[in-house]
Formats: C-alpha cells, structure tokens, sequence
C-alpha cells in the first residue's frame, strides 16, 4: 500500500469513525430518492450521496433579499450542475463510476493526477451540504450542539462572530465552516474545492464564499453578505443533527 493509499484510507476511517457518513453526508438525502419534487431532507441516516444533483430544499426565492432567485438559479443551476455534469463525464466508464460523492472525494484527495475529480466531486458535495446549511425559517442552536457552542466559543453571538470573521477573511474562492473535531467545535476555511472530512473534521454548517455565492446580489461586499448569511439564514437544525449524528 503507497503513502497515498494510506492515507485515503485512513481518512475514511476518521470519516466512519467521526459519524459523518451517517450524518454530514445528510446533504445527499435527496440525491437519493431522484425526484424533482422529493421532501427537504430531514433525517441525519443517509451514507452515500449518489452522482446526481439533488433539488433545492427551498423554493429559489426563499432566502430574499440576501441570496436571490437569480443567483440561486445561476449557483443551483449552472455552477452545482456544472459539477455534477462534469463529475459524471470524468467517472464514465471507470471503477468509479458507482461511487458515492464521499468515496470519490476521499480516493482522489491530495491526489494531483485526480485533481479535477476531486475538485469536482468536492464542490458537488460541498454544495449538497451549503443547501442544506441555508434555510429561510428562523433557527436557534438548542440541545447538545447548544451546550457543545456555550462551552467551546461562550456564547451563540460568539461562535457567530468568529464564523464570520473566519469566512470573510478566506483568501479567494472557498468555504467557512463550523465542525466538529472528535466532539470539539471549531470554525475553519477551505480553499477551492477542499472539504474538511478528508482531514478527520465532522462539517455541521457551510457558508460558501466563491464569488458567484454573493457578486450578483452584493458585488464586492463579501462581509455583508456572509454577515447576513449568519444572522439570518443558516439552518441550526441540520448542524444540531449533524452533531449528534
Ligand atoms: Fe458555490
């Protein structure tokens, strides 16, 4: 087995062990079920994302003004599909063909003779998972991943705070993100296509800072953007399931 065997496999180990293949991986529930008008995910027991992009869990206008129903229908339907319909062309006909979204991110991560299956599969993924992170109804962090926020940040404003400043100050195309780290939250930023399972990091909430997330609605304020994004619409249910998952 070569270092890079290796190490893919050891990723996935921290991947099973970390509970994400039962719980992040909640972002492909509707991959699975195939239809246009499939029910917005809800529960936190899907493994595998499958190779077809899943619909939006809300209606395009729902999260106006701060992300409109024009840049929905370009992110949704030109940059996710994109991914998806470029990913599709690269697993024709290959062993990766009836690979999960996951199986193919940790095959071909730090790979840079698989650089664009990974970038691909990476950005379909993290999408599914951006979706889900959104949401127009007003939510509030409770339970164990509230206990979890008070201990590790003191304060729900606090975490939020932080997340903000991480995101905003990405360098470049990339995500913030809130994770679990074998129980402990943390906030980080990945570049490009990076996802944080393929470093043993449990995502519970995204916030995607490519410049197509926010240029059309807001142009070069990328701070007013994320800020709005956090305050309003990120979806504290799906990061509470994906904790305890
Ligand atoms: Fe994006």
């Amino acid at each position: 087995m070569n270092d890079r065997v290796e190490a893919a496999d050891e990723a996935r180990r921290n991947f099973l062990k970390t509970g994400l293949g039962a719980g992040a991986v909640v972002a492909g529930a509707a991959v699975m079920s195939g239809s246009a008008n499939a029910a917005p995910l809800q529960a936190a027991s899907i493994g595998r994302s499958g190779l077809k992009q899943p619909p939006l869990p809300w209606k395009d206008s729902a999260l106006e003004p701060v992300i409109s129903a024009k840049t929905i229908e370009l992110h949704y339907g030109k940059h996710h599909a994109g991914y998806f319909n470029t990913l599709a062309g690269l697993v024709k006909d290959t062993p990766l063909a009836d690979a999960s979204l996951e199986e193919i991110i940790l095959a071909t991560a730090d790979d840079d003779a698989r650089k664009s299956l990974f970038n691909n599969a990476g950005q379909a993924w993290n999408h599914n998972f951006y979706w889900n992170s959104l949401t127009p109804e007003k939510t509030a962090p409770g339970g164990r991943l509230l206990e979890a926020i008070n201990r590790d940040f003191g304060s729900v404003d606090a975490l939020k705070a932080e997340l903000a400043k991480t995101t905003i100050a990405q360098f470049g195309s990339g995500w913030g993100w809130l994770v679990s780290d074998g129980g402990k939250l943390k906030v980080m930023s990945t570049s490009n296509a990076d996802v944080p399972f393929t470093k043993g990091m449990k995502p519970l909430l995204t916030v995607d800072v490519w410049e197509h997330a926010y240029y059309v609605d807001w142009q070069n304020r990328r701070p007013d953007h994320v800020q709005a994004v956090v305050k309003d619409h990120l979806d504290w249910g799906f990061a509470g399931r994906n904790f305890s998952a």
